[in-house]
């Protein structure tokens, strides 16, 4: 079993699901813990873990085994002393004569675990991260996690920005999607949305403040995903952007829309980044029975020795996915889905 890539409130909660849901039902059970994620995997860092390790971790956040990014990209180029990544890990698998392996993690992850399938090795993959964007499944763990933490920092934001009517930005995780923001914007009742599915045009966003001064309302808190991008650099190519963020003097996509708005509008305009906070903590009750649910539907998937899958959530059933249909893929917000058109209707703006 191995965790890899950014971690989560849940990863543990979702380890004690399916080590429970095997050794209940297999005796003879060990269960090897590899290091830091892949890292473990490719350099033999493990250890043989006991039922005693997944008791008491329910609650636990980030995760008893480490974790680390090994970009997929990476995984065929040798490392520095020339070893082969990909094989490195083939053959620990084989020396540890391992049934299958549990890979805990979001897409880069889940596509190194595709290509161990394709390699020949058993594996079953579970979907985690707080930024929802696994496709195949209607939910990863972690994510409802985050939307709590995000949504509380906005929350107290509310009130120091409504006693003193400014305009607050709170930056919200999410890297290329807007599932997180869009989740804790309409949670904690954020007047501007901005995602990365929906390019801003800034007179937009000067308008959407304007009409609630207007209106009376001295304050406006807009929830930007650290992806949002301006309708103009979405015109650009990915190189050009790249080398216009490179060359910002912002350090995010937040600060420069602070400055546009402080310009534009003659208030302030202050920026909040809850940042990693939004991967720490406790898991909120409905990750704890997310993981509960998928760590025992993997634990069945290996008892029947059928591997070569992601463990999803679709309409609150848990299924098998085959990793060859979901690795690679990015699950997006769809600009035009009910949820975005409820938002607009009860006035909330995205920009556009
Ligand atoms: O994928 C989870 C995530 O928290 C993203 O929301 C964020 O962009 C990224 O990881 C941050 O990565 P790191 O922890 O490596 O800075």
């Amino acid at each position: 079993m191995l965790t890899s890539g950014g971690d989560c409130q849940a990863l543990n909660a979702a380890m004690r699901g399916v080590v429970k849901g095997l050794s209940e039902n297999d005796k003879d059970l060990e269960v090897y813990g590899f290091y830091d994620g892949y890292k473990g995997l490719i350099y033999g860092n493990y250890r043989l873990l006991s039922s005693k390790d997944f008791s008491g971790i329910l609650t636990v956040g980030g995760t008893i085994l480490g974790s680390s990014r090994q970009p997929f990209k990476q995984m065929r180029i040798p490392d520095e002393n020339g070893l082969d990544k990909v094989e490195a890990m083939k053959e620990t698998y084989y020396k540890l004569n391992l049934d299958c392996l549990v890979i805990l993690g979001g897409n880069g992850t889940q596509k190194t675990a595709n290509l161990l399938r394709e390699e020949g090795l058993n594996v079953i993959h579970l979907p985690k991260t707080i930024d929802n964007d696994i496709y195949g499944t209607d939910v990863t763990f972690g994510f409802q996690s985050a939307i709590n933490v995000a949504c509380n920092a906005i929350d107290c934001i509310h009130t120091t920005a409504a006693s003193h009517n400014r305009v607050f930005i709170v930056e919200v995780m999410g890297h290329k999607v807007g599932w997180l923001t869009l989740y804790a914007g309409v949670a904690s009742g954020a007047d501007i949305i901005l995602l990365p599915e929906i390019p801003y045009d800034i007179d937009k966003v000067i308008e959407a403040i304007d009409k609630r001064h207007q209106a009376g309302k001295g304050f406006t808190i807009l929830a930007v995903a650290e992806g949002a991008i301006s309708k103009e650099d979405a015109a650009l190519s990915k190189k050009e952007w790249k080398k216009k963020r490179e060359n910002s003097p912002y350090p995010s996509v937040s600060y420069e829309i602070a400055k546009l708005i402080g310009d534009r509008t003659g208030s302030e305009a202050r920026v909040t980044v809850p940042g990693h906070t939004q991967r720490g903590g406790s898991p909120c009750p409905y990750d704890r029975v997310l993981c509960t649910r998928l760590g025992s539907a993997a634990a069945q998937a290996i008892l029947e020795k059928d591997y070569g899958y992601m463990i999803a959530m679709i309409d609150g059933q848990t299924k098998r996915v085959p990793l060859e249909d979901v690795a690679g893929k990015l699950k997006m917000v769809d600009p035009d889905c009910q949820m975005i058109q409820e938002a607009k209707r009860i006035g909330i703006s995205f920009g556009d």
